[in-house]
């Protein structure tokens, strides 16, 4: 088989991707690992900043997301057991953060490429990517490109066919993780509640007025067996209670259970010669910003205006910026991440280093300008201003 792009991997970063290509008359061959089963059923971030939004939007695959998604114009930060709403749109010009899971995304995206009749070729992992050739082979076959992207997550094989001298790693371990779980239960508040608590951070989100998506801090290494429904649901209730007594934390039926370990991790550049990593593939953020899926759509707008001028005009200044391009963005959102995950979990358990976290939340929902940096940076910048 023969291509323009080969694109590894049909995630969010991969099949945003292959869309922006058609649209571009670039052809383009995505190949899965995974099933498409398997690829559309996998529990993940639910946050689409705006931009994310606009830009499903302006190509044709937002339509469901502006019927079922959830637009939220605020946040609640909660601590010592009192809430304090940030207004985000009000601090952030308007913009807003829409709730919509992104195994839904996955799914737009998957049905329209193949309702174009583009390819994606499920169960067919790539063994190893040849970046001198522009070669990827999967099973017995290989697929020959003129461009490779690596869009294949933290795990992928893309990443790895980069000589080792020619990336510099950046990259930190939190000691915790997140264990989230899906309820048939109806939200128990409109906006998101991000809370700190002296046992560990607790986040209660949703996914439709039936379900609600709600995390906790665990230990790095907890194993989900240690976690019976009953346990979990004691935990929320304790860490997310509030002293007037006021808040009621709906339960229902657990139907989705798994930890996620917190890292932030960049490789850099995020490209070496016909090869472009993008999303997971180059950087992984911790959860705390829900910024991940948005980061892999910002690297693969950047991405596909790139190729556009490559394969319409021969014009390749758009592909040389593109790393520095977009690890300006990574850096920023790696700074947000890291900020939001060292100020809202429960970290060494150091007093001095509890006290300056409280003092930081106070400020944040005291002052309109921290107000405002937590606002613009969450509701996401523009592509423009990063
Ligand atoms: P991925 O979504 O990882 O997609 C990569 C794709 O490549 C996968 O489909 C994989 O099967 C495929 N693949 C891998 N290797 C190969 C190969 N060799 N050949 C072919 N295909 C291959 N972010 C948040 O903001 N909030 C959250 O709550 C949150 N929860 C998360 C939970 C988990 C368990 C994980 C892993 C991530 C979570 N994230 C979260 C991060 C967010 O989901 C990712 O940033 C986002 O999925 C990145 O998209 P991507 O397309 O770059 O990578
Ligand atoms: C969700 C995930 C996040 O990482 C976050 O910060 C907020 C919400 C979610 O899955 O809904």
């Amino acid at each position: 088989m023969d291509t323009q792009v080969g694109i590894v991997g049909a995630g969010p970063a991969g099949l945003l991707l292959g869309h922006l290509l058609a649209r571009a008359g670039i052809d383009a061959v995505v190949l899965e690992a995974r099933s498409r089963d398997y690829v559309e059923q996998r529990v993940r971030a639910g946050v689409l900043e705006q931009g994310t939004v606009d830009v499903l939007t302006e190509t044709g695959v937002g339509e469901r997301l502006h019927r079922e998604g959830m637009v939220h114009h605020g946040l609640e930060l909660r601590f010592g057991g009192v809430g304090h709403r940030i207004a985000l749109s009000e601090l952030a010009d308007g913009r807003a953060i829409t709730v919509y899971g992104q195994q839904e995304v996955v799914k737009d995206l998957i049905a329209a490429r193949l309702d174009a009749g583009l390819p994606i070729v499920f169960e067919s992992e790539a063994t190893t990517v040849d970046v001198e050739r522009g070669v990827i082979r999967f099973g017995d076959d290989e697929l020959r490109c003129e461009v490779i992207a690596g869009c294949d997550g933290f795990h992928g094989v893309s990443r790895a066919a980069v000589p080792e001298d020619a990336l510099d790693v950046y990259e930190r371990e939190y000691p915790f993780a997140w264990l989230g779980i899906l309820a048939r239960a109806a939200p128990s508040s409109e906006e998101l509640i991000y809370t700190h608590h002296d046992r560990g951070f607790a986040l209660h989100s949703m996914r439709s007025p039936e379900i609600t998506r709600l995390y906790l801090q665990v230990p790095p290494d907890e194993r989900i067996e240690a976690w019976p429904d009953e346990r979990i649901w004691e935990e929320l209730q304790t860490r997310m209670a509030t002293a007037d007594g006021g808040f009621a934390l709906n339960e229902g039926e657990i139907f989705e259970k798994g930890i996620t370990p917190m890292r932030s991790f960049v490789a850099e550049p995020m490209r070496h010669g016909r090869l472009f990593l993008a999303g997971d593939a180059a950087h992984i953020v911790p959860a705390t910003g829900a910024k991940g899926l948005n980061l892999a759509v910002a690297d693969v707008r950047v991405l596909a205006r790139g190729l556009r001028d490559l394969f319409e005009r021969g014009d390749e200044a758009r592909l040389d910026a593109y790393s520095e391009r977009c690890l300006r963005r990574v850096w920023r959102v790696q700074h947000f991440s890291w900020w939001m995950t060292q100020m809202l979990h429960r970290m060494t358990g150091d007093p001095f280093e509890a006290k300056l976290q409280r003092s930081q939340l106070e400020y944040v929902v005291r002052s309109e300008a921290a107000a405002k940096t937590l606002a613009e940076n969450y509701v996401g910048l523009e592509l423009e201003d990063v």
